[in-house]
């Protein structure tokens, strides 16, 4: 079988494309949307992450400001700076990019942000709004973006087994909970699989769909799926490779070469998932602006 590609760049290009007409739209009736970031420390991939967001935002035309503070900054600082911002209606959205310093509490962090700004989706009023399926939450991105994916790469999740490996709170559990909404580009039947899981073949055998979370390079073989099935890798791991320029390079959780050969779709690493986090972080600030000015959806 030889499978499609599903490609995220390809994808995040036709959403930025209809956001930014959708912005333009809004800058009409005075209304631009605003997105403040805020990084505690020097993590590297979280610089990247942090610098990617800022350029999107100018991309699409919404206003943003990062907000850059030292390693030692106290959790009461930060507290206080997102007190500052759920008061601002400049911004529409406040993004704190995680991980945080270990000696910040990154539950009271993320229970500071003003829901109807919390466009990472994070605090547990969206969090529960997504598990029961209200209109008004902002869906955390990067399974929001995954639903996308499937949908607009033709591979609509309804009716189909969807197996989910890993149930961390910014993948694996809110996918599963998106997926089985009674809903257009959901209605899947999902089983979760984790690090604890006995006999993961048995399982992952049985999906339509199977989305890799886990962390761990090149985890999910080809003795581990099923013909046709539709892979949707997350994993961004750094490995050692002698033969690249900078002697490392990135690879997902799934061991591409060998299950593109049984699948019927598969994304690739790097350019399948990554790509369309931010793209709806974009729409979740566009969203967020709409709520703020009363704007029809
Ligand atoms: N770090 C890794 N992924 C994310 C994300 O989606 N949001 C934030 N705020 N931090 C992250």
């Amino acid at each position: 079988m030889v499978a499609q590609i599903i490609n995220g760049n390809e994808v995040a290009k036709s959403i930025r494309a209809e956001l930014k007409e959708e912005i333009a739209g809004m800058k009409m009736s005075g209304v631009t949307p605003g997105l403040v970031v805020i990084i505690v420390g020097e993590d590297p991939a979280s610089q990247v992450y942090v610098r990617k967001k800022g350029e999107a935002c100018v991309e699409l035309g919404i206003d943003s400001e990062t907000i850059r503070l030292p390693a030692e900054t106290t959790e009461q600082e930060l507290l206080d700076l997102i007190e500052k911002y759920n008061n601002d209606k400049k911004f529409d959205g406040i993004l704190v990019q995680l991980p945080l310093p270990k000696h910040i509490n990154e539950q009271n962090v993320l229970l500071r942000i003003d829901p109807s700004k919390d466009v990472d989706g994070f605090h547990p009023v969206n969090v529960g709004k997504m598990v029961v399926g209200a209109e008004d939450c902002y869906l955390p991105c990067t399974p929001h973006g995954i639903q996308e994916l499937l949908v607009r790469s033709g591979n609509d999740p309804k009716g189909k087994h969807v197996v989910v490996i890993g149930r961390s709170n910014i993948v694996g559990k809110p996918i599963t909970n998106i997926l089985l909404q009674k809903a257009p580009g959901a209605d899947a039947t999902v089983t979760i699989c984790h690090s604890r899981t006995q006999n993961m073949s048995g399982f992952t055998k049985q999906a339509d769909i199977l989305i890799a979370a886990i962390g761990v390079p090149n985890f999910v073989k080809a003795d581990m799926v099923r013909e046709g099935v539709v892979v949707i890798d997350v994993g961004v791991n750094r490995i050692n490779d002698p033969t690249a320029k900078n002697g490392t390079r990135l690879v997902g959780d799934v061991d591409f070469e060998s299950v593109k050969e049984k699948a019927k779709a598969i994304t690739p690493v790097p350019g399948g998932v990554g790509p369309m986090t931010i793209t709806m972080l974009m729409k979740n600030t566009v969203k967020a602006a709409k709520i703020h000015h009363n704007l029809k959806k």
